[in-house]
């Protein structure tokens, strides 16, 4: 039987490589990155949790989404997880070296996806949507400096779009305007490449390239992750020994209607348990 560190320092007695997959997010954003681990890791138990109850992260203080980050790190450990998916880059610029440093499971995390715009743009000109505390994280910054040489990268705060994400709104009015009012200052400082860098935009990709033109290229970094995701538990033989399909359950912080908004976004009916 192979057994695990747990983040008391104490091991795990059971089999870890069976063990739960966790993925969390400030809300449903994290679907855009739990639908292509699910489609690269069929037979992993995945536990997705929506912070709901204390989102958005993306207009917070680091403390705030640390905090937070933590507890949902925790919860995640409680329900078994073998390795942690952070499907938030606020999260993840604000949090993942504490995570790492405070438990002992692999976390992996997502980023805005600069240094692949860099390989796709022809302009020289990367947008970037991402919230205004990823934006104003060291982590982003650094992120720019290293992979940002020789291009400009042009950022955009997007308060207000992650609710329409949350209430389905992909195509409303207002949906429009926000988008609106954050793409064309980006299209027309000659950006031809955006970064998706909040997980709930993914979903509005389709609106994006219909407002932006056939000819933006579209940067989502949730298939790269996930394959990341393969990686570390490949390398540290966490992967699943199991056959058969695995379960996805799915936890929210927040009130009863996220069941309805996951439902939607996950295309099958799902049952989303309270957070104690
Ligand atoms: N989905 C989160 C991200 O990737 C943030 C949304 C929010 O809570 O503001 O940054």
């Amino acid at each position: 039987m192979e057994t695990m560190e747990s983040d008391m320092g104490g091991t795990m007695k059971t089999s870890a490589n069976n063990n739960p997959l966790g993925i969390f997010d400030s809300g449903v954003g994290g679907v855009s990155v739990l639908r292509w681990v699910r489609r690269l890791l069929p037979r992993e138990d995945l536990i997705y949790v929506s912070d709901a109850g204390y989102a958005p992260y993306g207009n917070r203080s680091p403390h705030y989404v640390e905090e937070r980050a933590i507890r949902m790190s925790r919860f995640l450990l409680d329900q078994g997880a073998k390795a942690v998916v952070v499907a938030c880059n606020t999260a993840t610029v604000t949090s993942i070296a504490t995570l790492r440093s405070l438990f002992a499971v692999p976390f992996i995390g997502i980023e805005p996806g600069v240094k692949p715009a860099l390989a796709v743009t022809a302009s020289g000109v990367v947008g970037v949507l991402a919230t205004t505390e990823t934006l104003k994280s060291p982590s982003f910054h650094t992120l720019i400096n290293r992979f940002g040489k020789g291009v400009r990268v042009e950022v955009q705060g997007c308060p207000g779009l992650m609710e329409q994400v949350e209430s389905l709104a992909f195509t409303a009015p207002k949906t429009r305007d926000l988008l609106d009012r954050y793409l064309t200052p980006l299209l027309e400082k000659g950006a031809d490449t955006i970064v998706l860098g909040c997980t709930h935009y993914p979903f509005l990709a389709p609106l994006i390239r219909e407002m932006a033109g056939d000819e933006i290229r579209i940067i989502d970094t949730g298939e790269a992750v996930s394959r990341q995701v393969c990686r570390t538990l490949a390398t540290r033989n966490l992967l699943t020994c199991s056959r058969g399909p695995g379960a996805v359950t799915f936890w929210t912080s927040g009130s009863r209607g996220v069941e309805t908004v996951l439902s939607s976004l996950w295309e099958e009916a799902v049952t989303v348990k309270q957070i104690p």
